[in-house]
This record gives structure tokens, sequence and C-alpha cells, in this order.
């Protein structure tokens, strides 16, 4: 398995292979993980007993399909734990007028070995109860129909029991504890870092302001606080306090930003991993982590997903990535023999559609920009005094098919330097916290963070960032 060890920062997803993969899912349906199957459930079922190499099993869950033949009864019965459904064989008799797909039902029987080329097992059932029937009439899912992503995002509340988010959402509850485990296992302290806070760590005015539901002015909404409070768009700053008593530290939560967009890669409330390291002077080290990150989880992720992988195997590229600074990526796109909506200049951000040139540019490879203008970015990066206030240690990951997916940089850990561009922005006040921070042993740090959405979208290659969230919120959206 050498594929997987010397995993991918550079899977080359190209639109053709996304399509494929989530067709995957439907065309081998055995194809998810071996550890979520029913199968490993089976074991841990206390009504399960082994009696002369028969299994007695209790199998509770919903129905995918049922066929009615004059001498059997065939259903598919998933129960959440895998893409794969167990198969019932029943008798005639047992069919009743609320068994149909949808409904939530009990089954007991006998666990035998299959027939069938496709399946292991089977359960020929004694006994079938319907807990919950399904209206198929109005149910908005329909049995063996391969329903759009746009479809039923329109059902938040139903569309789990579809094929592809349900195993979206079980490749993310994976994709979660990697994470967790990559960073505990690199001596990182795990932090809750507050989801209300006073402050906009990216001084990009995009804030949800929390207010009492009870408030009449603006008075009252504040009284609550004693200042104004937000919901946070970054951990950050909390993290970089932290930093200063263990090191490396991590936290992975909600964030949220009122930026008013609909678009594939936007939410409003997403889900960022965000590291933060003392004693570290170079992007170069804070790059390691990104994609040491990067790899360990998508290679555990792949590892559960046993056929999967085989199929990931195919596209696996030899690992390479690319590190260009901000100025080679404005030279490159004034380069461009296409014509771009925003004209690339030195000064102004990256928008989408430079991004996909720039890593179309490299090769389809994921692409690390470095070093962005000065003005550009929040107030907490470290200036490289490369000419007056000219650029920062500011690092973005560029992924196909994506776009950005990590931003970190070194923050400023000299007091001069730091007093003097909050006093600009007349953040003083504001930061008093921040600054003590540089005058009670101060080290060099740095950190970034990661969209957990965007990193889902661009190894499953999802095109909507609304498909990888289960409940997905948004301008002028907010269902359930
Ligand atoms: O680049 P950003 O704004 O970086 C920060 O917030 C830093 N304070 C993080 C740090 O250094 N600790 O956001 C980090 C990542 C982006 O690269 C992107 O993947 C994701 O968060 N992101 C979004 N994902 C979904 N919807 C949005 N509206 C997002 N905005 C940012």
């Amino acid at each position: 398995n050498v594929g997987i060890t010397s995993l991918i920062l550079s899977i080359k997803l190209d639109e053709v292979f996304l399509n494929l993969f989530l067709n995957l899912f439907f065309l081998f349906p055995h194809g998810l993980s071996e550890a979520l199957s029913w199968k490993k459930s089976i074991s841990k079922q206390h009504s399960c007993q082994k009696i002369t190499n028969l299994v007695f099993f209790y199998l509770q869950g919903w129905v995918r399909s049922v066929r009615s033949q004059k001498e059997v009864l065939f259903l598919h019965i998933n129960d959440g734990s895998s893409l794969e459904s167990l198969q019932v064989v029943a008798d005639p008799s047992l069919e009743k007028r609320d068994l149909t797909f949808g409904s939530a039902v009990e089954v007991q029987g006998k666990l035998v070995k299959s027939p069938h080329r496709m399946q292991n097992m089977e359960l020929q059932a004694e006994t079938i109860r319907v807990v919950g029937p399904c209206d198929i009439w109005s149910f908005p899912l329909k049995m063996k129909e391969r329903h759009p992503l746009e479809y039923v995002r329109q059902f938040p509340h139903l569309r789990c029991r579809n094929n592809t988010l349900g195993a979206l959402l079980r490749i993310r509850s994976e994709a979660t504890a990697a994470t967790h485990s990559f960073f505990q296992n690199n001596g990182y302290v795990h932090i809750h870092t507050p989801i209300i806070t006073s402050n906009d760590c990216e001084g990009a005015g995009e804030l949800f302001q929390i207010a009492v539901s009870w408030a009449k002015d603006s008075a009252e909404e504040t009284h609550f606080f004693n200042v104004p409070a937000f919901l946070t768009v970054s951990g950050q700053l909390h993290l970089e306090v932290m930093a200063g008593a263990f090191t490396h530290v991590f936290t992975f939560g909600p964030t949220f930003r009122a930026e008013n967009s609909q678009s594939r890669r936007h939410l409003a409330e997403f889900y960022m991993v965000e590291a933060e390291l003392s004693f570290t002077e170079s992007l170069q080290d804070i790059m390691q982590v990104m994609e040491d990150l990067f790899k360990t989880v998508t290679s555990t992720v792949l590892s559960k997903c046993p056929r999967d992988v085989e199929l990931f195997h195919k596209y696996i590229a030899p690992a390479q990535k690319v590190i260009i600074s901000y100025s080679e990526a404005v030279e490159i796109l004034k380069q461009a023999p296409q014509t771009f909506t925003f004209k690339p200049e030195w000064g102004c951000d990256l928008q989408t559609e430079h991004e996909k040139y720039l890593v179309k540019h490299c090769g389809e490879v994921p692409v690390f920009v470095i070093n962005y203008p000065y003005d550009l970015k929040p107030f907490y990066m470290r200036d490289n005094e490369d000419g007056p206030q000219h650029t920062v240690a500011a690092v973005d990951l560029l992924v196909p098919g994506v776009g950005e997916l990590c931003g970190g940089s070194l923050r400023e850990e000299r007091l001069p330097f730091l007093e003097s561009r909050l006093q600009r922005l007349g953040l003083t006040d504001a930061y008093q916290w921040y600054l003590d921070l540089r005058k009670f042993g101060s080290v060099p740090h740095g950190g970034f963070g990661m969209g957990f959405e965007r990193y889902l979208q661009y190894i499953l290659g999802v095109d909507n960032i609304k498909d990888v969230i289960p409940f997905p919120r948004f301008s002028h959206s907010c269902l359930l």
C-alpha cells in the first residue's frame, strides 16, 4: 500500500473523476467502509446468538427496497452503519401493506450464508415488525431512483436517508475523528475556543452580532454582555493565548461568517480546523503541518474505506506541490492568455477565477501561495520587512476544484510592530490583552485554519459545499 502512505496532496480530482466518484457510490454500493458496515454491528448485537452455525439476528433499520415474488419476499434493510444494506428473505405471508420503501422495521431471523454472488450473508426472516410506516406517495425519496443532489438539498430532514449523503456524512465522521487523532498523536492540546466572542479576528467585518430575543432596542442588545458580542469568525486569537502555555494547540469547531454569498464554496456556518504553533519562525513549518494533516486524515479516511481506496489508487499521482509567492502569482495571472472578470493587480485579493487559473497553470496540483501584501491581510500577520509595510508572512493553500483550502501565517510577535499596526487601525484599546501576550514570555509563533467542508469537497469531489454538511446555512437560507 505504498499509494496510501505516499498520499496525496496531489490527488488529481478533475471534473470527470469527481462525478465518476459520486456515481461509483451508486454503481459499487459495497465500496463504503467495511469498518462502518452493519457487519461490525452484528458482532455487537446482544440479541445475536450463535447456535449450531446459525446466527439468530435482530435487525433494526429502514427499508431500501421491497421485491415481492410468488415464492419469496426480498427486502433490503439499511441501518445507517454502511452503504451496504442487508438482504432479508422472507415468506410472502410476512408481507404487510405498510411494509414499504422508507418504513422503519425490526426483523428477527437467522443469518445465513447467501447464495448470491454480491453478498456474503442474508437474513432469513421469521418475524417482521413495521415500527414506523412511510407513505411512499408523499415521501420525497423514491425507491431505486438516483436523486440529484440539488433535489435532495430541499429536504434537509430526510436527505441523510439518501445513499450519497449517508456516505458523505459517515466519511465526515471518520475525517473528524482522524483530525482529532492527528493532533493528539502529535502532542497538540485540544482547546474549546469560544463561539461567542467580542472580537473580529479577521477584521473583515463579516460578523453575526448576538442579540437576546427579548431586546427592544440596541442598548438592551448589548446589555447582556455589556459589550457587543459576535459569533466567532475564527478561534485563532484564543488559540494564540493558549499557545503561550501549551506550545502546540488546536481547535475544531463551528465558525460563522456573514458573507453575503451563495457560492458553491461559502457557508455562513462552517467548521474550521485551526492549529497554533509556538517557537516557530518559518512558514515552511506551518506548511508542513498543513500537508501532514491533509495526508494523515485523508489516508485514514481512505483506509477505512478499503474498496474506495482501490479506486482512488488509480488516480493518485506521485506527491507533488508547488510553492509560489503572491507576487509571482500576480505575474502568472497577468501573463495569462485569458481575460479575467477581475483584472489581476498587485495589492488586490486573489479571486476564485484567479485561484482556479493558478492551480491549472501549476498542473492541477496543490499550490501554496506565500507572502501577501501587508494591506491585504489582518493585523496579526508578521511583517516580512521587505520594504515599508510591503508583504506579510502569510500562506494560502489552493487546491484543484475548490480554491483556497487553508489560510495561515506567522503572527507578529514583536511588540513595537504590533503596537504601531493596531494604533494605525484604531484597535489599541480593544487588543490590550493581545499586546499583553507579546509582553509576557512572547515567542515566535504561527498557525493556520483549514475549512473542513472545503476539505471534504476536495477529497470527495463534491461540487457544492452545501452537500458536505448536514444542515447548510447560507445567505437567505436557514432550513430547520
Ligand atoms: O483564511 P481564513 O479566513 O483564515 C482564518 O480565519 C485564520 N484566522 C485561521 C488561522 O490562521 N487560525 O479561513 C481559513 C479557512 C479558509 O482557507 C477556508 O478553507 C475556510 O476557512 N473558509 C470557509 N469555508 C466555508 N465557508 C466560508 N464562508 C469560509 N471562509 C473561510
